[in-house]
């Protein structure tokens, strides 16, 4: 069942390219225009709406903080996102012109279904992501759209996570052209890049030797940093957590702005350090980062986008995506994240699938 892998956790990263194939292609019709089938917001019901607010937790949360991102650049909504626990008690200002956006691979997620409750009985128009069909958040919500994933029997979180970020994406690209907010070139160079998402992540799984030497390397770390600014920061909370759950070292994540104000008093001589710097317009201020927790002790990996090669002047192993828009790099720079947790956690002896005190789905509070 597991495929020839030893983990489900493994080869459910190694389903990815498959997995963002059948969440993107019928989407996609051959005139290039987005079809989402579940949702039925027309032009005059986006017209309306003036907050869009995505709920979720953990994982799903990262992706909704991707999201947010998304679609106030392609769509040009503001948009809050929480973590559900957090929204439904917080009395949060939500109205009939408000989308609510529900993040749930299972569907199931207690905190997440009742703040979609809560959203709705003070009238907000509901929108599910989830990748269960039938599940109860997807039968209480207004539309929805299915990350076609695939069954994910691993609790850490890794195809759900990318093709819900597909989802946001293809969300935030279609309200932006039925809004008017983006133009048809921007669209089209946008969704023919994520069209590419699936031979991308193919490609970049293809070399998990690096990844799997530095582990062997760096499995014994009692504190891990990740930083990174923008989406970069988002993707670094995902790798963080995905450290974390499966390996049990502690790990956080930081935005890399935020180092001095604090977190750069833990750096170390030897403390592991991923730093994120895939976006061009925040790579200078990323080496700077890199700089100051290096002058510390710290050994740095990084991520960064091929061909952006300088950074292997200062960090110590330089770890590449596809160049593909900085818009769109969290699908792929999140990969060599979850490689790289995982075979931190084999080189630990952890039980990687079913990791202490985890659930897979948490239906309780
Ligand atoms: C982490 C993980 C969890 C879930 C979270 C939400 O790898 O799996 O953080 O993302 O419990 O679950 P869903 O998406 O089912 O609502």
């Amino acid at each position: 069942e597991k495929g020839g892998y030893q983990h489900f956790m493994i080869k459910e990263i190694y389903e990815q390219p498959k997995a963002l194939k059948e969440t993107i292609s019928p989407r996609v019709n051959n005139k290039n225009e987005i079809v989402l089938d579940d949702i039925k917001l027309t032009k005059e019901d986006l017209e309306k709406i003036n907050k869009v607010v995505i709920v979720a937790c953990g994982t799903a949360y990262h992706a909704g903080l991707v999201g947010r991102y998304a679609i106030e650049k392609f769509a040009k909504i503001p948009v809050e996102t929480d973590v559900a626990s957090e929204f439904r008690y917080r009395d949060p200002f939500v109205d009939d012109r408000t989308l609510f956006i529900a993040v749930s691979q299972s569907g199931e997620t207690a905190d997440t279904l009742a703040a979609l409750r809560e959203a709705k009985e003070k009238g907000a128009r509901v929108l599910a992501v989830t990748n269960v069909v039938g599940s109860r958040i997807s039968r209480e919500a207004d539309d929805v759209f299915y990350t076609w994933a695939g069954p994910e029997i691993a609790v850490a979180s890794t195809k759900a996570y990318t093709t819900q970020l597909v989802a946001m994406y293809l969300i935030a690209l279609d309200m932006g052209l039925k809004k008017g907010t983006i133009t048809k070139g921007k669209y089209d160079a946008v969704l023919n890049e994520l069209k590419t998402f699936p031979e991308k992540a193919e490609k970049l799984l293809q070399d998990k030797q690096l990844l799997q030497e530095l582990a062997d390397k760096q499995f014994n770390n009692q504190n891990v940093f990740y930083i990174g600014r923008g989406i970069d920061d988002h993707v670094g909370r995902e790798g963080s957590l995905k450290l974390k759950e499966i390996s049990y070292i502690h790990s956080e994540a930081i935005a890399a702005g935020e180092l001095k104000h604090g977190t750069i008093a833990l750096i170390e001589e030897g403390t592991l350090v991923v730093a994120l710097a895939t976006q061009d317009h925040l790579y200078d201020k990323m080496l700077s980062n890199i700089k100051e927790v290096k002058a510390r002790g710290a050994y740095v990996v990084a991520v960064a986008k091929e061909g952006n090669t300088e950074i292997e002047k200062s960090a110590d192993i330089a770890i590449y995506i596809p160049n593909t828009l900085d818009e769109l790099t969290p699908v792929l720079s999140v990969i060599p994240l979850q490689i790289l947790a995982y075979y931190i956690a084999v080189a630990r002896g952890c039980d990687v699938d079913k990791p202490k005190n985890l659930a897979k789905s948490v239906t309780v509070e």
